[in-house]
C-alpha cells in the first residue's frame, strides 16, 4: 500500500536552512573542533549534510536509542541500543537530532552525555514539534518549528519507510 505524502518543507528550503545552521556552528567553534553525535537512524541525513558544510574540524560518533515502535506514538521508554565508540571527555559535543517531539529521548540522552564530562555540550535539531513536549529540552538551534503532524523524509520514517525522501513530508491520515 502506498501512503499519501504531501510536501511540508521542500528540498531546497531544507538545504538552505542546513547551510545556515552549519555557518552558525562554524562561527561559534572557530579555532576549535566539534564532535557531532548523531542519534541513529533518523539524524543521519541531517548530520551528513550539516557536517559537509561545517568549516572547522569535525569528528563524528553515533548512538542508537529507541522510544518508538513501528507506530507513531512515543512509548515513554527509552532503550539504549548502541553507545558511543569513543569517549567525549573534553570534547565540544553537539548532539544532532532529527526531530524533537515529547522530549523523552533527548532529555535522557543529554543527561547521560553530561555525566561524561564533555568540554561543552549543545543540542540541535532539524525539526521541533513544541506542541507535543512533555519533558523540556534546552535547544541551541532548531531548523524548523513545525505543527503537530506526523512527518517523514530527510531521515524520518513511518514504519521504517520514507527516510530517503529528499524533502520533509506529511503522511496524511496518520496522527
Ligand atoms: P521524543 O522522545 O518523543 O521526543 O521522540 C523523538 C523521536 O521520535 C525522534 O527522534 C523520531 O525518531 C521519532 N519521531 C517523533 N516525531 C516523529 C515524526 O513526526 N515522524 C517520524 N518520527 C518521529
Ligand atoms: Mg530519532
Amino acid at each position: 500500500m502506498t501512503d499519501n505524502i504531501e510536501v511540508l518543507i521542500s528540498e531546497e528550503e531544507v538545504d538552505r536552512r542546513i547551510k545556515e545552521m552549519a555557518e552558525e556552528i562554524s562561527k561559534k567553534y572557530e579555532g576549535k573542533q566539534v564532535h557531532l553525535i548523531g542519534i541513529l537512524k533518523g539524524s543521519v541525513f541531517f548530520m551528513c549534510e550539516l557536517a559537509k558544510r561545517i568549516t572547522v574540524p569535525v569528528t563524528m560518533d553515533f548512538i542508537s536509542v529507541s522510544s518508538y515502535g513501528d507506530g507513531t506514538k512515543s512509548s515513554g521508554i527509552v532503550k539504549f541500543n548502541k553507545d558511543l565508540d569513543e569517549s567525549i571527555e573534553g570534547k565540544n559535543v553537539v548532539i544532532v537530532e532529527d526531530i524533537l517531539d515529547s522530549g523523552r529521548t533527548l532529555s535522557y540522552v543529554v543527561k547521560i552525555m553530561q555525566d561524561r564530562k564533555p568540554a561543552s555540550l549543545e543540542v540541535i535539531t532539524l525539526l521541533d514539534k513544541p506542541d507535543r513536549r512533555v519533558i523540556p529540552v534546552d535547544l541551541s538551534m532548531t531548523g524548523f518549528v513545525i505543527p503537530d503532524k506526523f512527518i517523514v523524509g530527510y531521515g524520518l520514517d513511518y514504519a521504517q519507510k520514507y527516510r530517503n525522501l529528499p524533502f520533509i513530508g506529511v503522511v496524511s491520515g496518520v496522527e
